[in-house]
């Protein structure tokens, strides 16, 4: 091992001093693109630039796939020839210390400039140590929270040889059909910002040089969460005032925290595919918004504008490049037909040089000229992943994620004696745990719910398991719903059989536990679902052990807002623990036992049913507003057959202790330009438990030059309160909370009435009014 290492800086020190090779740079600590050091790394990638052939330029933009997550029909082949022809800049998808170190060894030993590849991977929720899904995350309301997240997930994946996340997705979505809301942080701009901007810093810390910290990239650029129908990878249609006023903040708002990559999406923008848009790509993102980062395309996204309809491979490529992209993932569209389109001048060199120029200087930033194998330190590699610090923060972490949705007769929390019967198919699954997007996660760590209640319970507790239903009816939907070792062994007995043994079982316990919803890969990408009720098997189940008259806790696994109409309606207590990540099963088991007090706040509207869908707070009135909340009203907004009213709306969760909150007061008011308001509530714990509370504000611009929404968060914060205790909490609004893009996408404030909205979640709120005036 020690030679091995001896060997590589030899041969490292031989290519930096070597005449023709790419030299060191000078400083490898720059983290913006000002001052003296960017001038040094200017110079540095000027000089590079200036040695490469055009198929040296071409050979950085293409960025290849290893074999580990691939989530595409395409796969490369011969990654070793065309390292060693340098038409390789990168890879995603490989893992581990020992292959990304020969993969880099063959790019800087044997390749005529010897530059280094960067190495990428979708490192979503955690590299070994898995934090709950995003959506999950989004819960918690806790910016800082989701910060340390990124930073240990930097930590670990930096260890293992990687610089590159795909992370974070910022997408808005308010179509819980998708699979991927949970990638997500729900359906709010605002909230979604303050995250994005969070999970950037945790990534990047303030150096990107430094051997744990990785580059972030911002997905999927743009609109990726309005997809048609919630169908994945469907086209989305949207005006440009949502795009502006709704769409665009957490996108920006990753820019501005300085993101240094940008993930283009599958879907089209006005059109035209993402991949292709310069508008969207150079207009909006790189002339309007400042980014100088690299811009890659999403697996495979140049080869799909083929079946778009936009052209054959050559021409598909030649616009995606012009449009302003710098890296092509996976599809080899660049490197085969870019020379073709610059001799034929459907491209010009200097928009190569300009693509080239952002790989080279992601590289550079990273301080990848300086040492090709600073992320390949095998101690690191042992020392600092799956630590047992990084694994009781993961708990931590699921535990606040956890949102208590329902809880009548006080059946939560558990006590530490007696018998539990658990019951469901997720019940003892420990790859279910984790979630989507876990593709470095050794999923036989993960903690079970089984294993998590024995822990927490101890011995006075007894459980007794009995999985009571198949996952699905549908063995393919089955199949479909637990790819990539996710699996959950189907049970070829007669239904009614399985419901009877776990009936049996229940009725020896106490109080009855049941592991339903949805496994792991039910949600993700490509996981897009028409119904999105706890499967038909599993509810069935659920009805049976609600006749045996026992206390029951719906605890429910998800990545998705449900369809929980029938559960709210039979079901005394639920508690929606999505998928919390490898120690899952003991933070679930910290809030069933009262450990942990949940106060998780859910960030996307449940809806009644999959009508109402979109559903989601912050819409506009409309002409003919609904008259009666619950209630129907000819010739006005609503439906026939059910609310306009969510089941469960943004920003709603309960706890064991319940709060009271005043009505919002203000120091003035009159909002005067470069002004501010101070907002004041008291919050008390009127309970009889710690706990926690998200007071949340909300602003309505009662009229302006376009429509504006009912609502629109403006601020947020999270406080503990002991019982009793009570806490006076302010925040101060400017005219830039009441901000917005007007007609000519202006982004201005107008004078007016506004309402502030204050409470626990986006329905449970009292108002005070203000007004804005410019003299
Ligand atoms: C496709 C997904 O859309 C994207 O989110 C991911 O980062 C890439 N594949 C790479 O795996």
């Amino acid at each position: 091992m020690k030679f091995r290492r001896q060997f590589f800086l030899i041969i490292f020190l031989f290519i930096t001093f070597n005449g023709f090779t790419v030299h060191a740079q000078q400083s490898s600590r720059v983290t913006s693109a000002s001052g003296q050091d960017s001038a040094t790394m200017n110079k540095f990638l000027s000089d590079l630039l200036g040695r490469m052939t055009l198929e040296e330029k071409i050979g950085q933009l293409n960025l290849l796939t290893g074999e580990q997550a691939i989530t595409g029909s395409s796969v490369n082949k011969d990654a070793e020839g065309k390292i060693l022809k340098g038409q390789v800049g990168g890879f995603l998808n490989i893992i581990t210390v020992a292959k990304i170190r020969k993969a880099q060894e063959i790019a800087v030993t044997k390749t005529r400039l010897k530059i280094p590849l960067i190495f990428g991977l979708d490192v979503i929720h955690g590299y070994k140590t898995i934090f709950p899904i995003p959506l999950a995350l989004s819960a918690t309301w806790d910016p800082k929270l989701i910060e340390k997240t990124a930073r240990i997930a930097a930590q670990e994946a930096t260890a293992d040889g990687i610089n590159w996340t795909f992370s974070p997705m910022v997408d808005i979505s308010r179509d819980p059909r998708w699979g991927r809301v949970a990638e997500g942080s729900g359906e709010d701009p605002y909230l979604g910002a303050e995250i994005a901007k969070a999970m950037v810093k945790g990534y990047q810390g303030d150096d990107l040089s430094k051997e744990n910290t990785l580059l972030a990239c911002v997905k999927h650029f743009a609109l990726y969460g309005a997809s048609e129908s919630g169908r994945d990878y469907n086209t989305v249609d949207m005006g440009r005032s949502r795009m502006y006023n709704e769409y665009f903040l957490p996108y920006k708002a990753a820019i501005d925290a300085g993101a240094a990559s940008v993930m283009a999406s599958f879907n089209e923008v006005d059109g035209i595919p993402a991949t292709a848009n310069k508008w969207l790509l150079t207009d909006v993102l790189r002339k309007e918004w400042g980014f100088s980062g690299m811009l890659v395309t999403d697996y495979t996204g140049i080869n799909e504008m083929i079946d778009h309809g936009l052209g054959g491979l050559q021409e598909v490529s030649a616009k995606a490049l012009n449009a302003g992209i710098d890296m092509d993932m996976v599809g080899e569209g660049f490197i085969t037909t870019l020379t073709n389109s610059l001799e034929e001048k459907k491209v010009s060199e200097k928009d190569i040089d300009r693509a080239c120029r952002m790989v080279l200087e992601a590289k550079y930033k990273l301080g990848l000229f300086e040492d090709p194998y600073r992320y390949c330190n095998e101690q690191r590699a042992e020392k600092e992943i799956f630590t047992a610090d990084h694994r009781a923060f993961a708990r931590k972490v699921a535990g606040k994620s956890v949102v208590l949705l329902k809880n009548e007769k006080q059946t939560l929390p558990l006590k530490k004696s007696g018998t539990i019967a658990l019951i469901g198919p997720l019940a003892d699954s420990k790859a279910n745990m984790v979630g989507t997007w876990s593709v470095s996660a050794n999923l036989n760590t993960a903690v079970s719910l089984k294993e998590g209640l024995e822990q927490v319970g101890g011995s006075k507790v007894r459980i007794l398991l009995a999985k009571g239903s198949n996952l699905m009816q549908d063995s393919a939907q089955q199949t479909r719903g637990t790819m990539f070792g996710r699996t959950i062994p189907r049970d070829d007995r007669n239904e009614n059989e399985m419901i009877k043994e776990a009936v049996a079982v229940a009725m020896k316990a106490d109080v009855i536990v049941a592991a339903l919803g949805e496994a792991s890969e039910m949600s993700g990408e490509s996981a897009s679902r028409t119904d999105i009720n706890v499967p038909q098997v599993q509810q069935r189940l659920l009805e049976a052990l609600l006749k045996t008259a026992k206390p029951l806790v719906l605890v429910l696994f998800n990545g998705r807002p449900l369809d929980l109409s029938w559960e709210n309606e039979h079901v005394p207590s639920i508690l929606n623990a999505w998928f919390g990540g490898t120690e899952s099963g003991l933070a679930i088991a910290d809030v069933l036992f009262g450990d942990v007090n949940p106060g998780g706040k859910i960030t996307a509207s449940f809806p009644r049913n999959v009508g109402q869908i979109p559903v989601y707070y912050n819409h506009k009135n409309t002409g003919r507003p609904q008259n009666d909340k619950h209630g129907f009203t000819k010739y006005r907004s609503n439906y026939l057959d059910a609310s306009n009213e969510p089941l469960f709306p943004f920003g709603y969760g309960l706890s064991y202790t319940t709060f009271g909150i005043t009505a919002p007061m203000v120091d003035k008011k009159v909002l005067s330009p470069g002004g501010t308001i101070k907002v004041k509530v008291d919050v008390k714990n009127t309970g009889t438990r710690l706990g926690e509370e998200v007071v949340q504000l909300y602003i309505r611009d009662m009229a302006g030059s376009i429509t504006r929404p009912v609502k629109e968060l403006k601020k947020f914060t999270k406080i503990a309160l002991m019982p009793g205790e009570s806490r006076e909490i302010s925040f101060t609004i400017t005219e830039e909370d009441i901000k917005f893009y007007n007609a000519d996408l202006a982004y201005v404030a107008e004078p007016g009435d506004f309402k502030i909205y204050v409470g626990n979640s986006a329905e449970q709120v009292k108002e005070v009014d203000f007004s804005y005036l410019k003299n």
